[in-house]
């Protein structure tokens, strides 16, 4: 089976690639640098020519609001109408959980992103998950102000990028679902806690303290703004594991 990967260099399209290929498909690994760009509309008729599967991995350069937002839209609108002209089965796009009830510039982004998709007339599913563990580093610097980190205590269930790649494989050879699924890290438990945990073992000395007033990239969050409400698929990674395999490759 065809697949192609838009953003398939990126830290969850790698390791998709790596996963499919080694089951034996045909994976094209498609980002600007192999000539490959959904903002422009280079290459990505001829990439998805002969596709039964895209799955959409890309991610735009700048999270500032107005940018992120045409970064999804452009994609969307370049890369969608070229999968319906080739006659691709299924569209798999990573999206996040909670976006259509947690408020910033890069969830109203993705929502934006997943409506096209919706409204395309390709069978899909969409996988929304929690936020990767290796993003915990960025979540702290976005957060701090010096030394202090200050974070609210709303529940947090972040996923191995792992975990998330496994899973958006097994969703793509699987039979399109026309909705959503959830995915979610193995361990649910305050936000502040997380991320405390997350600098002492990685031995950054900032001090998380926690403050109910603190948002996320900008957006009022409350206890369960940012965790799966329903049933969600657990990865198998938790963060005291994820830590052990980063240090080892360091
Ligand atoms: N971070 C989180 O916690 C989180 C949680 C849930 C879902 N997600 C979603 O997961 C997805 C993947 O994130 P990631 O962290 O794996 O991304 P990433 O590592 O930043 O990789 C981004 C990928 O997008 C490609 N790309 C950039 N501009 C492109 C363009 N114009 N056309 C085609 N490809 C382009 C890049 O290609 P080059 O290498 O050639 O630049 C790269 O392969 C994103 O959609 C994100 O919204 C993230």
């Amino acid at each position: 089976m065809k697949i192609v990967v838009i953003g398939g260099t990126g830290l969850i399209g790698s390791k998709t690639v790596a996963i499919l290929r080694r089951g034996g498909h045909e994976v094209v690994a498609a980002s600007p640098s192999s000539g490959v760009n959904t903002i422009t509309g280079e290459g990505v008729k001829e990439a998805v020519a002969g596709a039964q599967v895209v799955i959409d991995l890309a991610n735009s350069p700048s999270f500032e609001d107005k940018a992120v937002l045409e970064f999804f839209e452009t994609a969307g609108g370049n890369l969608l109408p070229a999968e319906t002209a080739a006659g691709v089965g299924h569209h798999v796009a990573l999206s996040i959980v909670a976006i259509d009830r947690t408020d910033n510039g890069y969830f109203r982004a993705k929502l934006a992103q997943e409506k096209l998709i919706e409204t395309s007339g390709i069978p899909y599913t969409i996988i929304r998950a929690t936020q990767f563990m290796e993003f915990l580093g960025g979540i702290a610097d976005s957060s701090a102000d010096g030394n202090i980190v200050r974070l609210p205590p709303v529940l947090f269930q972040p996923i191995a990028a792992d975990d998330v790649a496994a899973n958006v494989a097994e969703v793509a050879l699987a039979a399109p679902q026309n909705g959503i699924v959830e995915i979610a890290g193995p361990e649910r438990a305050p936000f502040n806690e997380i991320i405390a945990r997350y600098l002492k073992a990685v031995g950054d000395p900032r001090e998380v303290v926690r403050d109910p007033a603190a948002g996320y990239w900008g957006g009022r969050v409350e206890e369960h703004s940012l965790v799966p409400l329903g049933e969600a698929r657990l990865g198998h990674i938790g963060l005291d594991e994820w830590l052990r395999r980063s240090q080892a490759l360091a």
